[in-house]
């Protein structure tokens, strides 16, 4: 008992000297045997969430040291980079997302084993899919595949393909007359539409959908489609093929696969990417919160840069349909809740 009340009462000195921002009395606290990891009972507020909370650099560095997670959340689901951000304290939140990015380095993985989907691809793919209103692409569970307020998302990442996005990464395509693009999952054919719109510049329109359902609709679309290649299969099995690729630009967007699934496709961009050319993918990473969102973003960046592409993340603004609670009736859950989209644009460097 005597034991519990003296941990009780580290806690309770150690949040309050973060809050000052007393860093000599917080680093004697933990030298004492206060813990790091120090959470107040009923708010579930961190000592590292409190230093964030003070602006204090100092704290927040010394408690990552000492083995604070960069990734507690507090009883409304927050973390300290949140607290960072608005505190508006530049270096605590760039010491937290380093701190998340060195982690999600060293275990190798994003998704921590789970899926945002609660299913694996196998079973998705040998499952109904069905097409609600036209604008909706769902599966057998009624989570939505892919949703109508993304077009404009979808026209931004076609625009990349063709170098009409207005970004220096992608602007050397937009003289080229003989593009080889290639988009993974054809979904409502969203990406796939706004591309035969610069068919005139597209020497190659290569597709890889594997779903029986999706490949049906393509079949009931013949004249929408002349001159689109459809690979009826997986990613994963397009890429046994030696002969597969080089295209100028590359879009990745699939259903019910793990971060570890994308890595994957990433590795096999060396080899399917021509120099100089483009890759973008639908960025879901860490949907749910926005400070997990930017680590994420900042993590792929480190990943691609290890194999040779430079990446930027541009800001969108994202459809306000995204928002209205009608836009998700009928559909099992809601996969969408940022204002901000942060388009990837990575190009593979020439040297
Ligand atoms: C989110 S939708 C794509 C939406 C598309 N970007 C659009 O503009 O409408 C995902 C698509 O990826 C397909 N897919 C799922 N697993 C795949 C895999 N392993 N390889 C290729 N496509 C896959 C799904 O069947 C689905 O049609």
């Amino acid at each position: 008992m005597a034991e519990l009340d003296a941990t009780a009462v580290s806690i309770e000195k150690i949040l309050a000297a973060c809050t000052a921002g007393d860093t000599a009395r917080v680093r004697d606290l933990l030298d004492a045997g206060a813990p790091a990891s120090a959470q107040e009972e009923s708010t579930g507020e961190s000592a590292l969430m409190r230093a964030a909370a003070a602006g204090s650099a100092e704290i927040v560095a010394l408690l990552l040291e000492r083995g604070a997670p960069w990734n507690a959340l507090d009883r409304k689901g927050r973390c300290a980079g949140e607290f960072a951000v608005d505190a508006q304290s530049q270096e605590c939140v760039d010491l937290l997302v380093n701190a998340g990015v060195r982690a999600q380095l060293l275990f190798g993985i994003l998704d921590g084993g789970a899926s945002t989907e609660d299913r694996s691809s196998e079973e998705y793919l040998a499952t109904t899919a069905s097409f609600k209103d036209a604008d909706t692409l769902v599966d057998d569970n009624g989570d939505a595949v892919m949703m109508e307020w993304e077009t404009p998302l979808m026209a931004a990442h076609a625009d990349v393909c063709v170098g009409a996005f207005p970004h220096d990464a992608c602007g050397h395509l937009k003289d080229r007359n003989d593009l080889r693009v290639l988009n993974v999952g054809h979904g409502l054919g969203i990406v796939d539409g706004f591309l035969r719109n610069y068919a005139s510049r597209i020497a190659a329109h290569c597709v890889i959908e594997p779903h029986p359902d999706v490949l049906k609709r393509v079949d009931s679309q013949t004249e929408k489609w002349a001159g689109v290649t459809f690979r009826r299969e997986t990613w994963q099995e397009s890429l046994r093929d030696e002969k597969f690729g080089p295209f100028d630009a590359i879009f990745f967007d699939t259903y019910a696969e793990r971060y570890e699934d994308m890595r994957q496709f990433f590795r096999a961009l060396p080899r399917i990417l021509a120099k100089g050319g483009v890759f973008s993918f639908f960025n879901g990473l860490a949907p749910f919160n926005p400070f997990f969102h930017g680590v994420a973003c900042e993590f792929v960046k480190c990943e691609l840069d290890s194999i040779g592409l430079d990446c930027d993340f541009v800001p969108l603004q994202v459809d306000q349909s995204a928002h209205d609670d009608k836009t998700w009736d009928g559909v099992r859950r809601r996969y969408w809740r940022f204002d901000a989209y942060h388009l990837p644009l990575a190009s593979h460097k020439t040297t």
